[in-house]
């Protein structure tokens, strides 16, 4: 294995090598932005809404005019979006009818560890059982056809998402399509004018490769373990942006504000976003509103980030094309959308100077200082050159404790940490970026650069992940356990 398609660009599109389509690319901007569905909770109770989310094989028409065989939540890619409430209880059950076993990760979400999707937690393909149904293994993990997740929604709001999470096949298995919105709201955020409802849109993007037949394309692997022969990967990018599912999908717009919740839910490619006209604020990052809103040229967006922007279109003229671009992707991979204004409307929409509280974590709170390097080694990618040990766990940290951890990379990583949202104290020799700002759960590092954050450790105890979003060098060993005690 190589690392053919590595470059070490400090802004290039990430670390991976493009799949390209074997049928003819569709045609951009004509296709309607979709936008899922929102689920339904099945029962409501007191505190408590329980939602039913069955995983499914489905053939989806992404390509117009193509069916391609899809995973999805529901059948569906995107998922159905989950809406959390502040203070209100959900408990997602997670059916699986898909040929493989899965894990459902709520990324972002403050979670008790038995709701986390921790990677080896899997529901097994219902139809395929080895042992009867509520079997315990010898591990003492229940092997059950659909588990049920429950989310305290004791968080503030902001845009989360949901994925699998399934150890060494989260790549293809996201690929495939398992990977959906999960949308939390607050007062805090409904006491603010921020734009709602159709001017509230949640796009995620990701990219995405086609055979000829219309069928995903991924590389074919049969494993990923070390020394067994397995295919190296170093990140996969498609030549097909996708935003909802919809290939450089198009939306009418009237010219006034918009919310836009940026979502990168790609396997390797990172997107430097820009519109064409009009301007961007953003306003959150991925844990939620930002404490004041930051005008910005262009975002960047590393796999599993998230950012929250007003697009404001007002005084365009009708029949304005406002193209989403991404200055980062050659070809086919730098647009991504457009928005056509259809003409003036009223608005009564704003962005207030002051969004949320966030206070800063200070330096000095931090109990302990910890490093990680993020290194490609022995075939593997590596955290402080150790491939994940499901079983074991790297170090333990005391809950309610700040630590500063310190992350140092060769390639491009974007390391997410489970449960344990941060602050970016830290990038290269100077201060945090702008794009840096607000509580984070997901940070882009980039080749031969340490960034430095500050972890708050609240929330749960029990045994979480630290791991590159680079969903192949995740599957590729790329991840670590901690315990909070
Ligand atoms: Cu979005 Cu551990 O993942
Ligand atoms: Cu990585």
């Amino acid at each position: 294995a190589t690392l053919a398609g590595c470059s070490r660009p400090v802004d290039g599109p990430g670390t991976g090598e493009l799949l390209t389509s074997e049928l003819p690319l569709p045609e951009r901007f004509r296709t309607p932005l979709p936008i899922p569905p929102v689920a339904r909770p099945v029962k409501v109770t007191a505190d408590t809404d329980h939602y039913l989310i069955t995983q499914r094989v489905a053939r989806a028409e992404l390509i117009p005019g193509t069916k391609t065989e899809i995973w999805g939540y529901d059948g569906l890619f995107p998922g159905p979006t989950l809406r959390g409430r502040k203070g209100r209880r959900m408990v997602v059950t997670v059916r699986n009818e898909l040929p493989v076993p899965t894990s459902t990760h709520l990324h972002g979400g403050v979670t008790p560890a038995e709701s986390d999707g921790f990677p080896t937690d899997l529901i097994l393909p219902a139809g395929y059982s080895p042992a009867p149904p509520g079997h315990h293994s010898a591990a003492g993990r229940r092997h059950d056809t659909s588990r049920d997740y429950t989310y305290p929604m004791t968080q503030r709001a902001a845009t989360l998402w949901y994925h699998d999470h399934r150890m060494d096949f989260t790549g293809p298995q996201v690929w495939r399509g398992l990977a959906g919105l999960f949308l939390v709201t607050d007062e805090v955020e409904d006491a603010l004018p921020l734009p709602r409802d159709d001017r509230d849109l949640p796009l995620m993007i990701c990219d995405r490769s086609f055979a000829a037949d219309g069928s995903l394309k991924y590389p074919r692997r049969d494993t990923t373990h070390p020394g067994a022969g397995g295919i190296f990967h170093a990140g996969i990018f498609g030549d097909v942006i996708l935003v909802n599912g919809a290939p450089w999908p198009r939306a009418e717009v009237p010219a006034v504000r918009h919310r836009l919740r940026l979502v990168n839910a790609s396997n390797a490619r990172r997107y430097r976003l820009s519109l064409s006209a009009g301007t961007i604020t953003q306003i959150g990052s991925d844990a939620g509103l930002l404490a004041a809103p930051l005008p910005r040229e262009d975002v960047l967006l590393a796999p599993g980030e998230r950012v929250d922007v007003i697009a404001d279109f007002t005084g365009l003229p009708a029949g304005t094309e406002v193209t989403m671009a991404n200055t980062l992707g050659d070809g086919p991979a730098g647009d991504v959308m457009r928005f056509v204004i259809t003409g003036p409307a009223a608005d009564d929409s704003g962005v207030p100077a002051r969004l949320s509280a966030v206070a800063a974590l200070e330096r000095t709170r931090a109990v302990t200082e910890r490093r990680f390097d993020f290194r490609f080694g022995g075939g593997l990618w590596t955290i402080n050159n150790q491939p994940y040990d499901p079983a074991g766990t790297m170090f333990s940290a005391g809950l309610g404790t700040v630590e500063l951890w310190r992350f140092t990379s060769d390639f491009h990583h974007p390391v997410h940490v489970h449960l344990a949202h941060f602050q970016v104290l830290s990038r290269g020799a100077n201060g945090p970026e702008p794009g840096d700002a607000g509580w984070k759960d997901t940070v882009d590092v980039r080749p031969y650069e340490t960034v430095q954050v500050l972890v708050d450790l609240s929330g749960h105890r029990g045994r979480y992940l630290l791991h590159c979003h680079n969903l192949e060098h995740e599957d590729m060993a790329m991840m670590a356990n901690f315990d909070i005690v």
